[in-house]
């Protein structure tokens, strides 16, 4: 079975097909860059583009960067204030032109691992974190989903988390890896105290260079791994939701 994916992000919007039998993309995605800002009605039309790319008709998921519920968009750490309690569902249907589920772009990654990816078959509690421009995270208990935890705004010695351990400040401060790293220790340190998680899978376009900084995290207790579906995860999982997976 195909469902659409988009995958909603700080620089691009992105979408295909999902063949939800194999997990992967039926098609070649289709990337738009994001609007500056990233309102509502300009990321409505770049989703639009991507969808009308496919001549599609038929159930889309969507990703967003903040918290959904119900198909309200609830938070707005990385993209246009905007977004606050916008009914999303009903703006990014009208603009399709058909059904729409939308959910926090952590949780759809994390749904695509745990099914097709690092993740798959692992019971007890398993986090995937995604380092990027924020920090996402999704939290999966026997492989159940506790949507929207937003682990990336935890306070770490009295800053975001997101504002210190993220792809973006690794950049914006242009540390090196040992740093940087030293950096996500002391955050996985911190959500491993809180949760105890048997699993950690580390998300975001990083997890493609996990040996420059994963080797060099040895204090955490939980086995730690790089996803496996990388840029696709959001795209996969926004379509396993609207399948109801
Ligand atoms: C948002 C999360 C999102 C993460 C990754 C954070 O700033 O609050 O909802 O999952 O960034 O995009």
């Amino acid at each position: 079975m195909e469902i659409f994916g988009v995958d909603i992000g700080g620089s691009g919007i992105k979408g295909a097909p999902v063949d939800l039998d194999r997990g992967d993309l039926a098609r070649e995605r289709h990337k738009v860059l994001t609007p500056q800002p990233a309102t509502p009605q300009g990321v409505a039309g770049c989703v639009a583009e991507v969808v009308g790319h496919f001549d599609w008709s038929g159930p889309i998921g969507i990703t967003f960067p903040g918290v959904v519920t119900d198909g309200v968009t609830r938070t707005a750490a990385n993209v246009d204030k905007g977004w606050i309690d916008t009914d999303a569902a009903a703006l990014l249907g009208e603009r399709v032109g058909g059904p729409v589920t939308i959910l926090n772009d952590a949780d759809a990654a994390g749904i695509a691992e745990m099914t097709f990816g690092a993740g798959r078959g692992r019971k007890g509690t398993v986090i995937m974190l995604t380092l990027g421009t924020g920090i996402g995270s999704a939290i999966f208990v026997d492989g159940r989903l506790v949507p929207n935890t937003e682990l990336g705004h935890l306070e770490l010695h009295g800053h975001e988390a997101e504002k210190r351990a993220s792809t973006k400040a690794r950049e914006d401060e242009d540390l090196s890896w040992q740093h940087w790293a030293h950096r996500v220790q002391k955050y996985l340190l911190h959500v491993e105290m809180l949760f105890s998680p048997e699993l950690f899978i580390i998300g975001g376009g990083v997890s493609r260079k996990a040996e420059k900084f994963l080797p060099l995290i040895e204090k955490v207790r939980a086995e730690i791994v790089p996803a496996e579906l990388q840029n696709n995860a959001g795209i996969v999982g926004a379509a396993m939701a609207a399948a109801g997976k």
